[in-house]
């Protein structure tokens, strides 16, 4: 756990929000931290209030998807410290995506500064303990300058916004979702699924439409090439907690690679004592043995799947799909009191 200084130059006092029903939406808040990289230079990058970027109508990333992002949020501890969690991970799954979509990467130090001046400067929009709510970090990594054939951009753009966030998924804390399986492809086995680009979220926009209209809160993907294996939910990975007490995700390198699922894995593993997995799950094969199953990451937390459309009908977990399980909760009030300081970070 890092704790980003709160000393800044916005005042100490809060904004007077009503964190407790704060959604998963934009709040623009006060400062954003930006860096360019020009001429093969990242520039020493600044806090600037303004909230729009200004591309040129070439840009790579507003015509090939040249982008990547990060998702990470800042909690207020119970003496009051503002506390990051895992920050060098996001930095690092920042590098791989540049790397793969041919980006200057944003060294560690820019990148664990930009988020730090970011959430000091906006100190005063960091949820208070006890609220629920937190400040969730949005980096990004764009591809600007002039550009029309299909190559790499000349210049970029290291942006952090942050925003105070309520629970991704509509009511407080351990909300039960619902998932239903997607006839469409997140992602190509050696394709990007497993970098957080944006190009993998567009594509899953009609997905997870679809999926509502069946009453579903989210698509479930299979893996594209034999559509028999669990890959993602597309905001979220995916655990689940056997009948048998094992404890497995998938073994897909199609899925983005969570920040919070490893942790979630750990902690199964070192509290729960299950035996964890992780290894491809046969969804049709392996659903009577499915006892709790649940979406996680940054935005989702751990968020339990009550039930799943598959093949033309609803297949319930615990509690008949109403309820999150014992597993989940645990797993849930774990994570949470690690990530607010609550409880100590021993992994
Ligand atoms: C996150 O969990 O941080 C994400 O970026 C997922 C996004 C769909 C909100």
């Amino acid at each position: 756990m890092t704790q980003a200084p709160n000393q800044g130059t916005s005042p100490k006092e809060k904004k007077s929000l009503n964190w407790a029903e704060l959604g998963f939406s934009y709040h623009a808040t006060d400062y954003r931290f930006r860096a360019v990289h020009r001429n093969g230079q990242w520039s020493e990058g600044e806090l600037i209030t303004e909230n729009t970027i200004v591309a040129h109508e070439g840009a790579p990333a507003l015509h090939y998807a040249q982008q990547c992002f990060e998702g990470l949020k800042a909690q207020t501890a119970p003496d009051g410290r503002v506390l990051l969690f895992r920050p060098e991970l996001n930095a690092e799954r920042m590098r791989q995506a540049a790397g793969r979509l041919l980006m200057p990467e944003v060294p560690e130090s820019l990148f664990i500064r930009g988020v730090e001046e970011a959430v000091r400067a906006n100190y005063a929009w960091i949820p208070p303990h006890g609220s629920g709510a937190a400040l969730y970090i949005r980096p990004m990594l764009i591809g600007l300058g002039e550009n029309l054939g299909l190559k790499t951009a000349n210049e970029f753009e290291f942006r952090v916004f942050v925003s105070p966030v309520g629970p991704y998924y509509k009511s407080a804390g351990l909300a039960v979702i619902s998932l239903a399986v997607s006839e469409l492809d997140r992602a190509a086995p050696s394709g990007t699924g497993n970098y957080k680009i944006g190009a993998n979220y567009a594509g899953g926009l009609l997905a997870t439409r679809m999926a509502q209209q069946l009453g579903a809160n989210e698509a479930l993907y299979l893996d594209a090439r034999e559509r028999k294996y669990i890959d993602e939910a597309g905001s979220a990975n995916i655990v689940v907690s056997m009948k048998n007490g094992s404890f497995v995700t998938p073994g897909s390198n199609a899925v983005l690679p969570s920040v919070t699922r490893r942790s979630i894995m750990t902690l199964a593993e070192q509290e729960l004592d299950l035996s964890i997995e992780q290894r491809a799950i046969n969804l049709r094969e392996e659903l009577p043995d499915f006892e709790e199953v649940a979406a996680c990451g940054t935005a989702a937390v751990i968020s339990p799947v009550g039930k799943i459309w598959v093949d033309d009908q609803w297949h319930r977990f615990y509690g008949n799909g109403e309820e999150a399980g014992p597993v989940m909760k645990r797993l849930y009030e774990l994570l949470v009191g690690i990530q607010r300081g609550e409880t100590d970070d021993k992994f």
